[in-house]
């Protein structure tokens, strides 16, 4: 379980105007086993190199999912990169094995408070429910889905506290690397969203 590589595919349409994801994105390029890969940046037309995202996929051993929070999903083109990438006979399939055995993880911020994702809050459905397309795929392609790394009410969050969250998702990648889960493929020292 050593020395497992980590590929970011960052989804963010108005990274400029970004407070939050600046920061966590600025924690994860410090990271060697950590690749980033900015999916606006790469296609701004959207039009995707399959066999480019193919092979980036077959290189690591954790895909992280990571954006704000749109609408209770992700910003667009991280549809369209599924539409695309997980092709039947490659991500899954009788012989679309390609994945299989890795692991996918969401990285998530929100403009929602923790308690808004609740049966009784203004959204109604926890942040895990809204998030089960993702781990659908996940398992349809034969990956782990990860618990999510959420970060919640993002507009009101201090200077410190988004340095912290920084902080928490730093180590949490640096755990992932050294491949530390416990039995319950539950991770050690990691900080969980309710
Ligand atoms: C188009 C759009 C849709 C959004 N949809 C949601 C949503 O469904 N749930 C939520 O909690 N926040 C939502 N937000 C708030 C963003 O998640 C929040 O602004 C973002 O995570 C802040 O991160 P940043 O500072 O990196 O931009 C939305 C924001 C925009 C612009």
């Amino acid at each position: 379980m050593d020395g497992q590589k980590i590929l970011v595919l960052f989804a963010h349409p108005n990274f400029q105007t970004s407070k939050i994801n600046r920061q966590l994105v600025a924690a994860l390029k410090m990271l060697a086993h950590v690749s980033f890969h900015d999916l606006y940046e790469a296609y701004p037309n959207l039009y995707i190199d399959v066999k480019r995202e193919q092979d980036l996929l077959l290189a690591h051993d954790i895909i992280v999912f990571m954006h704000p929070f749109y609408w209770y999903s992700a910003p667009a083109i991280l549809k369209e990169w599924q539409d695309m990438v997980l092709q039947h006979g490659f991500a899954y399939g009788e012989t679309g094995k390609a994945l299989q055995g890795k692991k996918l993880l969401s990285v998530i911020s929100a403009g929602g408070s923790a308690e808004a994702y609740h049966p009784q809050g203004a959204n109604r459905f926890s942040i895990k429910q809204l998030l089960s397309p993702f781990d659908q795929t996940a398992y349809l392609c034969g990956m782990e889905y990860l618990p999510p790394f959420v970060v919640h009410n993002t507009l009101h969050l201090s200077d410190a506290e988004i340095e912290r969250h920084a902080k928490e998702l730093e180590m949490l990648m640096i755990t992932l690397g050294q491949g530390k889960m416990d039995n319950n493929g539950e991770l050690i020292g990691a900080c969980r969203p309710d």
